[in-house]
């Protein structure tokens, strides 16, 4: 009988009689999107070809070829000239069959000792620890943008909350380097995470390792990887540092949506503490008046996607017999759409942060309802009179009550109703109970006292510059 092999896979259709179903084209290809690996496909092809010349199991002519070849590839692909086609599947066959048609035969021998298996999970790997160096140097301009407004904002007065109710006075300083101390940790866990997952899988070959005599070691140092894997089946089965990006990037993306919502919150006409810059506001198509913080409201939004990421990826692999099966191909879109997101997210906020007004007087007025210097009185109290605190609180929450009798803040009671204590302790309250000074009488390390704050500043800016 005689084939039409026309359309046929020319990698793996040896055996195959009838072409693929458009409708198996359509599920199987990965082309699509795993082009974004065309740079370390290369790269991994380039030194897997110079370890096999190497090792003589293909000679220096057809070791030059193949690199000519590849380098015509890299070209075409950098210049957005490479016609990537469905029909190949994926990057992997995309470029063999494009190296087949540069150089001829001597293409056939560049996938001896490699499957496509050990050769995705080296690309993958490859672009995660590129992508992790990117996020972290995005966090660090987000945090020196952190750090400059932090450091004009010392003495700004600010409304601490719990509950969304008005706690305790802070510095807007110490607000700001709450954030910086997440990202700081955001940046830690995406480096550690590169440093687990600094394993060259190249050379586990489909599962099984290879016949050939390779050099493992030679190929993963090239590759700038600190060792090979130590198993291979491991190795091409799972992507738990995958995983771990997307849930590094869920945990920062979380960091950055509270940052939004207090963005949002700050912006709004009931607090007014900041003024969002017109290039990061959005207006409305029927409300004249308004100005909308958008950009504040989506970085909070894309952490949907970011968390339905990581479960997605997660929720594939576990029930995953070993090794290798084609659902880990789903793997690659759920972290270019975290990576692609988190970054602009990351982006916007500083852009925000660098554009916003602080309108101190507005925070300074929030200072002044709500009572919150009451836990410092009560302080105050235990220290001055030498008093359990429970018993201190009772008389700062009767100090309260006088005042909300009166409808007053308690520092705008007088020293007489102050005087709870007796012996002067009128006056000497009411001199205590001054707004401005109030992140002054913190002593704790890691407090909102300008001391502390300078220190945590010093800190940051030796860490960032
Ligand atoms: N495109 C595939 C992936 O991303 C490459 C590996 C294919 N391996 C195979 N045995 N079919 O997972």
């Amino acid at each position: 009988m005689k084939k039409n092999k026309k359309n046929i896979n020319p990698i793996w259709g040896s055996n195959f009689n009838k072409q693929s179903n458009p409708l198996l084209e359509k599920i199987n290809s990965s082309i699509d999107f795993d082009k974004r690996l065309a740079l370390q496909d290369l790269k991994v092809s380039e030194v897997h070809s110079f370890m096999l010349k190497r090792k003589k199991i293909i000679s220096p002519s057809e070791y030059k070829l193949i690199i000519k070849g590849l380098k015509k590839i890299k070209n075409l692909i950098i210049n957005k000239k490479f016609k990537f086609n469905k029909k190949y599947e994926d990057i992997h066959m995309n470029i063999e069959v494009e190296l087949k048609r540069l150089i001829g035969d001597a293409a056939e021998k560049l996938h001896t000792a490699r499957s496509r298996n050990d050769q995705v999970a080296t690309d993958f790997k490859l672009w995660i620890i590129e992508a992790s160096k990117k996020l972290c140097n995005e966090i660090n301009n987000l945090q020196k943008t952190i750090v400059k407004k932090a450091n004009l904002n010392i003495k700004t007065i600010f409304p601490g909350f719990t509950h969304l109710q008005s706690a305790q006075i802070v510095s807007f300083a110490h607000h700001l380097m709450a954030y910086y101390e997440m990202f700081k940790r955001d940046k830690e866990r995406l480096s550690n995470s590169v440093t687990r997952m600094n394993e060259c899988p190249l050379g586990s070959a489909a599962l099984a390792g290879t016949t050939f005599e390779i050099d493992r070691n030679l190929t993963s140092k090239m590759l700038g990887f600190n060792k090979p894997s130590s198993n291979s089946m491991d190795s091409v089965s799972d992507r738990d540092y995958a995983l771990e990006f997307l849930s590094n990037i869920a945990i920062c993306g979380t960091h950055l949506s509270r940052f939004g919502e207090d963005i949002t919150l700050w912006a709004s006409d009931q607090f007014k503490f900041i003024t969002l810059s017109d290039d990061f506001s959005t207006g409305s198509s029927i409300m004249p008046q308004k100005k909308n913080p958008d950009s504040a409201e989506l970085i909070r939004g894309k952490m949907g996607r970011l968390s339905g990421n990581f479960i997605s990826l997660l929720t594939t692999i576990k029930g995953l017999p070993l090794t290798y099966s084609k659902d880990l191909q789903e793997d690659k879109e759920p972290v270019f759409d975290s990576f692609d997101n988190l970054l602009l997210s990351i982006e916007v906020t500083n852009g925000i942060v660098n554009g916003f007004k602080i309108n101190k007087n507005e925070m300074l007025n929030a200072c002044k309802k709500g009572n919150l210097m009451a836990t410092d009185l009560a302080d105050w109290i235990v220290i001055n009179y030498n008093i359990p605190f429970r018993e201190s609180y009772k008389i700062t929450a009767k100090i309260i009550n006088i005042a909300n009798k009166k409808n007053y803040q308690i520092n705008d009671l007088s020293e007489n109703d102050l005087n709870v204590m007796g012996n002067d302790s009128g006056r000497k309250i009411k001199k205590f109970l001054k707004i401005e000074n109030s992140i002054n009488y913190k002593k704790s390390i890691g407090s909102t006292s300008p001391k502390e704050i300078r220190k945590a500043i010093q800190v940051a800016k030796k860490e960032l510059y």
